[in-house]
């Protein structure tokens, strides 16, 4: 992507439905033979990356509202997903390495068909992110988990078991598999230390859609009352704050304006808060969320020290695209990083186009203000990407960002809805 930087941002951006709400609602098909039809679900690689997976499971999947792909409109496809027999209980090693979201497969088929192997997902640059949280939970549900030649081996005779169960710390994943799993098994599971993010709230929401009996699920501690099946549903995919996220920080970054359409503040309000603070205007009508938030940046940015938390804390997945914008402001900001142990991979590439960041273990401090000026970056992860993303559009003179594809796996048409913004994008076409 070729970004000629310090054009002004200014105008209508439309949000997609969220990728890590879309991607548990797909698994979630698996717990039922009957068809669960997804809305506004976004057209991302991982979304196509897991279509074959679950394809690879028994699922036929069909696709409407398909759309030409130079076409930037809000509203994404409609996916039907049925898995009327689970023809294979092998998610294997080179599907599960490229997206770790898809060893959640493990929840749903262990659920259903007693049995599941999955391929370990390993380490990834954010970090090692073990998978300790789901084993423990299985196996106090009753199931026998097995490592054995980089899979998880896990079997139940019969159904998983409720059971009360507690996560060392939360985890979106280990809450996302253990609600899929409980929903099958026998008596009563408890959650407690359960992820609160809207993407649990959207599948527990689908669930007893399907007829599932969940409670709690914005507490913290959820109850689940298993049943002996689930039926077919049909949902809409809530819209991306990270993707809504990144846009406001980027109207913040490049002192521009823009009208936000289609997210949730309620969704976003750590992030309009540390917004306020740094000097940029944020409004909305909350008894209108059909008209669109709207971000205006200031001339002047103040520094903030800022640390990543689990929901309704600062998402650590806005990390990357808040230190892009803390790099312009007019002094010292810290920013920790207390959710992965190695999300610091941009900070190389921001100090590239002009930062000054001190990293000590998790802590990031942030010398403001830098004056970027374009070069050569590469993007490690999704959201690393997006905060070079926006480093680039507030810099002068051109970037250019290798390794694409990390973004094109969590942000729809990013290109297009920028530029429709004024935005000078451009990018080698696949
Ligand atoms: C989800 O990953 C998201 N992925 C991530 O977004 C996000 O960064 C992360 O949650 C935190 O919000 C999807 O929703 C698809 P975790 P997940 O389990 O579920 C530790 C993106 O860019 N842990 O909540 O894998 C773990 O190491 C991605 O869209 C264990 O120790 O994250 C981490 O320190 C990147 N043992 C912490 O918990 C376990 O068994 C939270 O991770 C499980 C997790």
């Amino acid at each position: 992507m070729i970004i000629h930087g310090g054009a002004p941002i200014e105008g209508r951006i439309g949000i997609s439905g969220a990728k890590n709400a879309a991607l548990p609602l797909m698994i979630a098909s698996l717990l039922t033979d009957q068809p669960v039809r997804l809305h506004n679900v976004p057209r991302l690689d991982d979304v196509a990356m897991l279509k074959r997976i679950l394809g690879n499971h028994g699922s036929d999947i069909t696709v409407s509202g398909r759309k030409r792909a130079d076409r930037s409109d809000l509203v994404g496809e409609s996916l039907t997903l049925t898995c009327a027999e689970v023809t294979n209980h092998e998610a294997p090693y080179d599907f599960v390495r490229k997206m770790r979201a898809s060893f959640w497969v493990l929840g749903p088929l262990l659920a259903r068909e007693g049995q599941a192997r999955v391929s370990l997902p390993g380490g990834c640059v954010i970090g090692t992110r073990p998978i300790d949280f789901f084993v423990d939970a299985l196996c106090k549900m009753g199931a026998t988990c097995q490592l054995e030649n980089g899979y998880v081996n896990a079997s139940v005779s019969g159904r998983l078991q409720g059971a009360r169960l507690r996560f060392p710390r939360v985890s979106v994943g280990a809450t996302h598999t253990l609600l899929m799993a409980a929903c099958l098994a026998r008596g009563e599971t408890i959650i407690e230390n359960a992820a609160r993010e809207p993407e649990i709230i959207n599948l527990a929401e689908a669930l007893r859609a399907m007829g599932a009996k969940i409670e709690g699920e914005e507490t913290g501690t959820i109850s689940v009352q298993g049943v002996e099946r689930l039926d077919g549903a049909e949902v809409t995919v809530i819209p991306d704050r990270l993707e809504a996220g990144t846009f406001m920080i980027a109207a913040a970054a490049c002192r521009g304006r823009l009208e936000v359409l289609g997210s949730v503040p309620d969704h976003l309000e750590a992030l309009i808060s540390v917004l306020r603070q740094v000097g940029a205007k944020v409004a909305f009508d909350p008894a209108r969320p059909d008209k669109p938030l709207l971000v205006e940046g200031s001339e002047k940015i103040e520094p903030i020290d800022i640390e990543t938390l689990p929901y309704p804390g600062f998402a650590t997945d806005l990390q990357a695209q808040i230190m892009a914008l803390l790099c312009l402001a007019n002094g010292v900001s810290r920013l920790r990083e207390t959710i992965f142990e190695n999300r610091f991979m941009h900070v190389s590439e921001l100090v590239r186009l002009g930062a000054r960041i001190e990293i000590d273990g998790m802590l990031a401090i942030v010398n403001g203000p830098a004056e970027f000026r374009g070069a050569e970056v590469m993007a490690s992860d999704i959201r690393a990407s997006a905060g070079l993303v926006i480093a680039a559009l507030a810099a002068s003179g051109t970037t250019t960002i290798h390794r694409l594809y990390h973004l094109d796996r969590g942000f729809e048409r990013i290109d297009a809805k920028l530029a429709a913004c004024g935005a000078r994008v451009e990018r080698e076409r696949r």
